[in-house]
């Protein structure tokens, strides 16, 4: 049953990734890398509202995002919201459409300087480690691939990474 549930609402998630990628043409992100992220932070459970994984941090939807990081994004809404008004950053991140334009958002900001495990490529490793440890000097956060994100991105991603070919490049 639980695991029924994850299986739809991670099918959901694919759709959705799948509408942001059609509405708009370049994204960095493939809709895979997406959804590994989004399990990654919460199982991608779109009900799990705003949660205090430890004292002083705040983070809110499936995505798990912090309010700097909604700022650093640029501030997307929801439909005809205000980004000023309080409670513009849960309404965003709360709704699964939004948040992955916050994620987008984010990972267009710093992936000109993205390569955070320094092999020679920006992807979703690098997406991953951007989205736990921030964009800022991601490299310094090279090492912090135990962290229990980084752990269940793996697996996740691990399963569904473009597998390499003769011409392709990685991602
Ligand atoms: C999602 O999160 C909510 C709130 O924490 C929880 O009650 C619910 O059981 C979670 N759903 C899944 C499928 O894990
Ligand atoms: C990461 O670990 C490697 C191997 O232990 C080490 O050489 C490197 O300096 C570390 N990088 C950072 C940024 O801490």
């Amino acid at each position: 049953m639980h695991s029924a549930i994850r299986n739809v609402v991670f099918i959901f998630a694919i759709g959705i990734g799948f509408v942001l990628i059609k509405a708009q043409s370049k994204k960095l992100i493939t809709t895979g890398c997406m959804n590994c992220i989004c399990e990654a932070a919460s199982n991608c459970n779109v009900s799990i509202g705003c949660f205090q994984p430890y004292d002083g941090s705040y983070f809110c939807g499936a995505f798990g995002i912090s309010l700097n990081y909604w700022i650093d994004a640029g501030k997307p809404i929801i439909k005809n919201d205000d980004p000023e008004k309080p409670g513009a950053f849960e309404n965003c991140v709360t709704d699964l459409y939004c948040a992955a334009e916050t994620v987008h958002q984010y990972m267009k900001k710093f992936s000109t300087d993205g390569d955070c495990n320094s092999d020679g490529e920006i992807d979703c490793a690098d997406f991953a480690l951007m989205h736990n440890m921030g964009g800022y000097d991601c490299s310094s956060n090279v090492n912090n691939t135990k962290t229990d994100f980084y752990v269940n991105f793996e697996s996740c991603w691990a399963k569904i990474k473009p597998q390499p070919s003769v011409n392709a490049t990685s991602e």
